[in-house]
């Protein structure tokens, strides 16, 4: 199939971890927001976690109000989370899997396991007008659930590609490459992010289901060498490469 465009969603949650350790508001993650979009973003994502430790309240408020492109809100499948979802309404939530000693999101969400619970929340945030999104491993178990859950949209996990190499990075992107080919069969968007860099974007932006790349770590990690809209905007051209 011909390939789709490519979005490009920008994570600012890392200029927000940058602004806690300090206690401070800099660097303010509305203005890398904005900033991101004028360097290509299509979208951007933030991560309200439950301990608040980069994102908080008051930025995704923040946010809404200056941003002109979609924000994707990602959250636990909590009630407190719903809570804010729906007052908040942003263009998409995506569901993630968050435990509190974690680093960052470790693997999907087990949305064949947690079934019965994501029911009323994926049915709350679509009501509300909320793309919603589940963060899932590219598991057919998984996409399965994803379907009857009627969620419009996957992302899946690419954390363990990224650290992969060799024959067993690319049985990885097999499994995402197939993983996209039965969403979009059966009428599912699929996105995908976690530890992408301009090292391995490129084999994941060449599958030409994908809609939607969210990266965070690493360009935030790369500004500091070259500038927020330099690495944003040769991630968006390395993307563009391959489509
Ligand atoms: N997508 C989701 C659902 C995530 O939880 C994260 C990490 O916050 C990302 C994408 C971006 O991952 P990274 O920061 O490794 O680029």
């Amino acid at each position: 199939m011909a390939p789709r465009p490519l979005r490009l969603g920008v994570n600012i949650d890392h200029v927000a971890t940058i602004r806690n350790a300090r206690g401070g508001d800099h660097p303010d993650p509305v203005k890398a927001a904005l900033m991101a979009a004028s360097a290509g973003a299509d979208g951007i994502t933030a991560h309200l976690r439950e301990d608040r430790r980069h994102i908080r309240d008051e930025d995704i408020s923040a946010l809404l109000a200056a941003l002109t492109i979609p924000l994707n809100l990602e959250m636990a499948a909590t009630q407190e989370m719903l809570h804010i979802a729906i007052r908040h309404k942003p263009h998409a939530a995506c569901i993630v899997p968050e435990k509190r000693e974690e680093r960052t999101t470790e693997g999907g969400l087990d949305a064949a396991g947690q079934f019965d619970q994501l029911v009323p929340i994926v049915a709350a945030l679509s009501d509300a007008g909320v793309r919603v999104s589940l963060f899932i491993e590219p598991d057919p178990v998984q996409i399965d659930a994803a379907i009857r859950l009627k969620a419009p949209v996957v992302e899946f996990h690419t954390g363990l590609y990224a650290h992969l190499d060799g024959t067993a990075r690319s049985t990885e992107l097999r499994r995402i490459s197939d993983g996209a080919a039965l969403a979009a069969k059966n009428g599912i968007e699929p996105h995908a992010g976690h530890g992408l860099t301009f090292d391995n974007v490129g084999p994941i932006a060449a599958i030409p289901q994908l809609a939607e790349l969210n990266i965070g770590h690493f360009l935030i990690g790369e500004a500091i060498f070259c500038g927020l809209k330099d690495s944003i905007s040769e991630m968006r051209r390395q993307m563009d490469l391959v489509r």
